[in-house]
């Protein structure tokens, strides 16, 4: 086996394009002044899809567990090593900033209505002594994201186009 199976695949490129859109609009929602009925749909939208990357995260989670990646193609060991623990820290992050975004709005006192349809679980009541940590926790782990996602893809870059070992192939479908 030298690719990642359909699912792996899906899972990967769905994720990513949601953190994508999720990080844009956290940073464009909160660059917003005053309360304005734009800003409130891009909270909304930013709260849903943030949801559904959790959800995403569990799914892909429970698959990576039950099902073996493909071999990493011939690499010095150091490198070897700088994945693994670059890939657990994405997974991490997959799940902690989720997370501490839904937890920060429940200190903010914000149910979260997923979709427009139906109310998640309060699971903490309002705090406002919590709240800024949460938001700080928040950015800090986005900030983390942002340069993990920047070695993430900057290792496979070069990859592709330095060692020439066609890494593309096997997360492409
Ligand atoms: C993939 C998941 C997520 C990503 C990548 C993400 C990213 C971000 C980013 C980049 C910001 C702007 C931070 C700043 O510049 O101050 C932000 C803010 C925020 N996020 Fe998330 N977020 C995610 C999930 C969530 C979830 C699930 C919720 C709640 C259900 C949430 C609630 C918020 C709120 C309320 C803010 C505004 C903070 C403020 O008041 O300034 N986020 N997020």
């Amino acid at each position: 086996m030298t690719k990642y199976t359909k699912t792996a695949m899906l899972l990967h490129w769905l994720t990513a394009l949601l953190i994508i859109s999720a990080f844009w609009l956290g940073v464009t929602m909160v660059d917003i002044h005053g309360i304005t009925p734009t800003k409130l749909k891009y909270f909304s939208w930013h709260k849903w899809i943030g949801v559904t990357v959790l959800g995403l995260s569990c799914i892909r989670l429970l698959w990576r567990l039950t099902h073996q990646p493909p071999p990493n193609p011939p690499m010095p060991a150091w490198q070897e090593k700088a994945a693994s623990g670059l890939h657990g820290l994405l997974y991490v992050l997959i799940f902690a900033i989720p997370v501490s975004g839904y937890l920060y709005s429940m200190a903010a006192g914000i149910p979260v209505i997923y979709l427009g349809l139906f109310e998640l679980p309060v699971v903490m009541d309002p705090n406002p002594e919590l709240k800024p940590l949460l938001k700080e926790i928040h950015y800090v782990l986005n900030m983390t994201l942002l340069a993990s996602f920047c070695l993430h893809v900057s290792a496979a870059l070069k990859h592709q186009f330095i060692d020439r070992d066609n890494i593309f192939k096997r997360i492409f479908p």
